[in-house]
């Protein structure tokens, strides 16, 4: 249970689910927090703001159904194409959702994780992503992976420059590489070790992937709904779960 919020902002939910229900990874490209904000006359940068507390929210919510992994698409290869004062907006809602809320999901046992390359972000992002790892890396909870400066296409291609580099490195050899298997292959992306995601969660009415989880999507179930992500909440997030329990998932096989 979250003790700091508990009896406080938190409110217990009904909701429950068999244990053998609870889809083992959770991905959500967090869309909409622009128009949010341009529906309220507001710079988009609020609706970023807001966006943050409804991740809280499911990340709280997320780690208390017992989700193993949780992905939050959160700043993709191509948002760098927005204003600079859009950027830099979400980066430093970036450190201050860490700063603020760090010690909080350490203690609820939460595992901070990143996906894409972070070393392009600004250097107090960076420091404090460090810090978040190492703070939280021997716990045995949720796994929250923050996909942060991430691109399908350019995690695949990265995949290949590392294949690469081990072979030059002696790590692994011709033969492994020209019989190369799915498995070797996924060994090299930022997911490594990792399920994949069982649903994809695209609120704000898009039904695109924006280069997102390319590889590991093959066999996600892909929801969208036509909330915006400042205005999702704990039992849209539960609807979600339970479409995703009565979706027929066959794997290219059949019954
Ligand atoms: C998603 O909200 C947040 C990020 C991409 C970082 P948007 O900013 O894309 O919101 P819309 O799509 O403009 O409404
Ligand atoms: C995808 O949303 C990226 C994130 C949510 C971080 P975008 O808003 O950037 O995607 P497009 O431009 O609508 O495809
Ligand atoms: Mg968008």
């Amino acid at each position: 249970m979250w003790k700091l919020f508990k009896g406080k902002e938190y409110k217990e939910s009904n909701f429950s689910i068999e244990k053998n229900k609870i889809p083992k990874h959770i991905a959500i490209i967090m869309d909409g927090n622009g128009r949010w904000a341009e529906e309220r006359k507001l710079p988009r940068t609020m609706g970023h703001k807001a966006g943050v507390e409804t991740l809280k929210k499911i990340v709280r919510e997320a780690s208390d159904i017992g989700i193993k992994y949780l992905t939050a698409y959160s700043f993709s290869t191509e948002n760098w194409k927005r204003s600079e004062e859009e950027v830099s907006g979400l980066m430093n809602l970036l450190v201050e959702f860490l700063r603020r809320d760090l010690k909080e999901m350490h203690e609820n046992n939460i595992i901070i994780n990143t996906l894409g390359d972070i070393s392009k972000l600004p250097k107090p992002c960076i420091d404090i992503l460090n810090e978040s790892k190492e703070m939280t890396k021997n716990n045995t909870g949720m796994v929250l992976n923050l996909a942060l400066n991430y691109g399908g296409r350019q995690e695949i291609v990265y995949a290949v420059r590392n294949i690469f580099k081990d072979y030059e490195d002696g790590k692994i050899s011709k033969d492994i590489i020209a019989n190369l298997k799915e498995e070797d292959f996924s060994n090299y992306i930022f997911t490594k070790g990792m399920p994949d995601p069982d649903i994809i969660i695209r609120p704000s009415g898009e039904q695109r992937l924006s280069n997102f989880m390319l590889w590991q999507c093959a066999y996600s179930e892909f929801l969208y709904n036509h909330i915006n992500w400042p205005e999702f909440t704990i039992e849209d997030f539960h609807k979600a779960i339970e479409e995703y329990n009565n979706r027929d998932r066959r794997y290219g096989g059949t019954k």
